[in-house]
């Protein structure tokens, strides 16, 4: 009995790599037995509206997996749902760090955590449900809340919930790179707005809470350098230079298209529970957009989901998550002619570094910052930036990480399968993490190279990449044509 609305404890992941002689088998047999009676009883805890003490055992966000509780809608947010550890059942690349190697440098390019909605959208969200409240001649079964509910969520800001997250980020960056971060303190930028910025507080305090935790004894990073998102800057952790690209309409034409076929029947079915009402296609997106919003600004720890979840069926969260995934892809991904040309600047900074030489760019690089040591470093070993969702596509569409992926259909929800692990849930959600590891491994001249994004390796393109989707430093950066070249970044102002 697995439901929607289920919650479900953090899994295992660890079990997957014993090796599987009998004993092992027979132990798994057992431990995977008492976990489905563990989530029986849960689940039938959650149904029976027990108080929230019967998970705090397990809590719904951990250090290592993320957000995992009511996972059968949780992870079909896009990129309103909150970072979990992807676990890619179709490629079976380990994300452990390979025996014989060492890490020797590693970059995490950060989203912020959960938020409240932005201003703009708040007033959107607020004014729907008071026409809701006004309009309806009634709230049947689980649209009854809706005539009582007080619209009061902040706007911008982080919610308690993706603060939790960024501390859980910065103990998971400490753990992971400890060999690294025990003696190294990090290089952290951020972009200027205060939600990216709380984020790379948050996130050094989970970092300076593990080291501590284990002995070390070093001053706390801090964030060396806010790179303002006014107009007007050039910010490689935020779009706005490339003209063209800001007026470019790629992405709604898109999403249009794609709300054509899925919101008539979600609409239809809206309309007949709330009798009175009339949505527009937006609303009813409105309306689902409510589910995370309100479940991350609930709880702390997200253990308790919004009742505006329940309004929907698992496959209109289906189609709500290909929409998102859509959106970002023809919005700042391949799908946008100048999408990816947003991430080049970045993507140039991630080259300096890999290879402690200037940076070479011409896009959106600020060259008095990037040519000083003291806002950019050559010599660190550790670096963390801070960004959101739309820019880091772009840096992953710039690195050609998705180039596997073909366009993607404008009139059917495709699987991550079928988008060669693409999604906007994947990639980029509240909290989302990409981490730029090089490694030194014996019997190897040059150092390696790999990418995760949100713990899944993606296996490096336009390089000749190992087994574990590693390439050689040089070979990766020379497969960079595009972002070496400064791509079409000149069709900007063209
Ligand atoms: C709605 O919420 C706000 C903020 O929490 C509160 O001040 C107000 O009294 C509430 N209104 C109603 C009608 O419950
Ligand atoms: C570049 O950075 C410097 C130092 O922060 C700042 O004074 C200058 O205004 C920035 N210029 C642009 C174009 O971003
Ligand atoms: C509610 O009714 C008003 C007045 O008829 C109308 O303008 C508005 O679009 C309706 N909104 C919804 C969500 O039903
Ligand atoms: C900012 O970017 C523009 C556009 O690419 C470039 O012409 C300018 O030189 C850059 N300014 C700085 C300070 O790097
Ligand atoms: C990097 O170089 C700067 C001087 O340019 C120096 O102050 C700093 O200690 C060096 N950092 C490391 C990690 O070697
Ligand atoms: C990814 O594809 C783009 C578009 O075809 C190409 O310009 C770029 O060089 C590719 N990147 C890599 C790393 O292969």
């Amino acid at each position: 009995m697995r439901g929607l609305y289920e919650d479900r404890p953090a899994r295992a992941k660890g079990l997957s790599a014993l090796p599987s002689n009998s004993k092992r088998v027979a132990i798994i047999g057992i431990m995977a037995a008492f976990t489905v009676l563990l989530s029986i009883s849960l689940c039938l805890s959650r149904v029976s509206g027990s108080p929230a003490s019967s998970l705090s055992q397990g809590s719904c966000n951990t250090v290592d997996e993320g957000y995992q509780c009511f996972s059968g809608v949780s992870h079909l947010w896009g990129q309103y749902s909150p970072y979990f550890s992807v676990d890619d059942q179709s490629a079976s690349l380990s994300e452990t760090i390979p025996d014989q190697c060492q890490i020797t440098f590693a970059q995490v390019l950060s989203r912020h955590g959960a938020r409240y909605p932005t201003e703009k959208k708040s007033k959107k969200y607020a004014k729907l449900i008071k026409d809701i409240q006004r309009n309806a001649t009634s709230f049947p079964g689980k649209f009854a809340f809706l005539k009582s509910y007080n619209y009061s969520l902040g706007a911008d800001d982080l919610t308690t919930f993706g603060e939790n997250q960024l501390v859980d980020s910065g103990v998971k960056f400490y753990q992971r790179y400890e060999s690294l971060a025990g003696h190294i303190v990090p290089f952290v930028r951020a972009s200027g707005s205060d939600r990216v910025i709380a984020s790379g507080e948050k996130f050094i305090e989970g970092f300076q809470k593990a080291k501590l935790g284990d002995g070390h004894n070093q001053p706390a990073p801090i964030v060396n350098v806010v790179i303002s998102e006014d107009e007007g800057f050039n910010n490689t952790l935020d779009h706005s230079l490339c003209t063209s690209f800001e007026n470019s309409e790629v992405e709604d034409k898109a999403e249009d298209k794609f709300m054509d076929v899925f919101t008539p029947s979600l609409i239809k079915r809206l309309e007949e529970n709330l009798p009175g009402v009339t949505f527009s296609k937006k609303e009813a997106i409105y309306l689902m957009d409510m589910c995370s919003y309100d479940t991350v600004a609930l709880t702390s720890d997200g253990h308790r989901i919004s009742p505006f979840c329940s309004l929907f069926s698992h496959d209109e969260w289906v189609q709500y998550d290909y929409l998102q995934s859509l959106k970002k892809y023809y919005g700042y991904g391949a799908g946008n002619p100048l999408g990816p040309a947003q991430g080049i600047g970045f993507a140039n900074e991630l080259i300096a570094r890999l290879s402690q030489s200037p940076v070479r760019d011409h896009t959106s690089t600020n060259r008095t910052l990037d040519s000083n040591p003291a806002t950019f470093p050559l010599n660190a070993t550790l670096y963390a930036d801070f960004t959101h969702d739309n820019t880091m596509l772009s840096v992953f569409f710039a690195l050609g990480l998705y180039n596997s992926t073909e366009p993607l259909s404008q009139t059917t929800a495709q699987t991550t399968e079928e988008t060669g692990g693409y999604s906007a849930a994947w990639a980029v959600p509240f909290g989302a993490r990409a981490y730029f590891e090089m490694m030194q491994c014996s019997g190897e001249k040059e150092p390696l190279v790999r990418v995760l994004v949100n713990d899944r390796v993606i296996p490096l393109q336009g390089c000749d990449a190992d087994k574990h989707g590693r390439c050689k430093r040089d070979d990766f950066i020379k497969g960079l044509s595009f972002v070496r070249s400064g791509g079409n970044w000149g069709e900007c102002f063209a």
